[in-house]
């Protein structure tokens, strides 16, 4: 933790630019009015879908589009010269048709002049069952910047480790060397990480929150120590928290008053370093690593008990009579 929270581990109700760590307790766009153009280095947030989740009444496309161009036009506004916005969507469902979010909602970014960076896949395992058509098991995160080349962006601290870590080349000029980045490889952009339902460490009463892991390799790439992190719909606080774990300031609002009060515990946690939180590159849970037999095809484990092969070939037999 760095000197800014030691002097600060207030929780302030409004912006100001002074503070450290501010949640705010209504309509986004009310927080917004009081930030200073330019002045946020990184947005990220997950909106409302409008899929009719408890916090949210269902629009029709173009109401939900309409509100959702208001909070984008002010984000715009508060997003400093090098900085970022990262939105994550997953689709908007009517009468059994998806309509992918980000690609309804990257018009909104790009008529307001910002450039998408990366469309990143968040893919997980837990989810709805559908019967009609392939379980959703990703989202995505659509991250613009302005129109410029030097926005910040920290490869080193968010690299994960390399396939064959230490491979060096075995010849020519560079023989010895190593062939890839000693300090690991970029993550690309697809992302495996669990998303935080029933047992997740991370769980609170809400129904979507992000993992920490996921926003702190966005906030370690795209922000440096004591920016401004802002999630307009901030939920149990998760932005903000992993702004503070990583020495970032962290400010968002969040219109419902039950998940104002978790984002505030969380926000205490994190300050006093108790939180619990999956750690961001954890490898994901592998029943075949962790030896879990109930996983096994039980054909392929009577097939080894008995050490036969399992029959692949109606002519298998007559291969027999040949060799005899
Ligand atoms: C998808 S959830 C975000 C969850 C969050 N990412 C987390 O980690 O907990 C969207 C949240 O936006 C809140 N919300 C809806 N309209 C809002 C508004 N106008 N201003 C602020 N928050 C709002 C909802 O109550 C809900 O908690």
């Amino acid at each position: 933790m760095i000197n800014m929270f030691e002097k600060n581990l207030q929780i302030s109700e409004s912006f100001k630019e002074d503070e450290s760590i501010v949640l705010y307790h209504g309509s986004c766009l009310d927080l917004l009015s009081k930030i200073p153009d330019r002045s946020i280095q990184l947005i990220v947030t997950s909106p409302p879908y409008n899929i009719g989740k408890e916090y949210e009444k269902k629009l029709k496309l173009e109401k939900y589009l309409e509100q959702q161009k208001y909070v984008i036009q002010e984000c715009e506004r508060v997003l400093s010269e090098n900085g970022s916005i990262c939105w994550q969507v997953g689709n908007y469902v009517d009468n059994g048709s998806i309509i992918p979010l980000d690609t309804v909602l990257y018009p909104i970014f790009s008529n307001l002049g910002l450039v998408l960076r990366n469309r990143i896949i968040w893919h997980f395992e837990h989810g709805l069952h559908c019967s009609k058509r392939f379980s959703g098991r990703y989202e995505s995160v659509i991250w613009f910047t302005r129109k410029i080349k030097n926005y910040v962006f920290n490869l080193d601290p968010v690299r994960i480790p390399q396939k064959y870590p230490g491979k060096k080349y075995f010849k020519g000029p560079k023989a010895g060397q190593y062939s890839c980045n000693p300090l690991g490889k970029n993550p690309g952009d697809v992302w495996d990480i669990p998303n935080v339902k029933s047992n997740h460490i991370e769980k609170t009463k809400h129904p979507c929150q992000f993992p920490v892991g996921l926003i702190e390799r966005l906030i370690l790439s795209m922000s440096n120590e004591d920016d401004w992190v802002f999630d307009p719909f901030v939920g149990t606080g998760t932005s903000i928290v992993a702004a503070i774990r990583n020495g970032r300031r962290g400010v968002g609002a969040e219109i419902e008053k039950k998940y104002v009060d978790i984002s505030r515990r969380r926000i205490q946690e994190a300050v006093l370093g108790t939180l619990k939180v999956r750690p961001m590159n954890k490898p994901k849970y592998d029943p075949n690593i962790s030896g879990n037999k109930l996983t096994e095809a039980p054909w392929e484990k009577k097939a080894q008990d008995q050490s036969i092969q399992p029959m692949l070939f109606e002519n298998r037999g007559e291969h027999k009579s040949e060799n005899r």
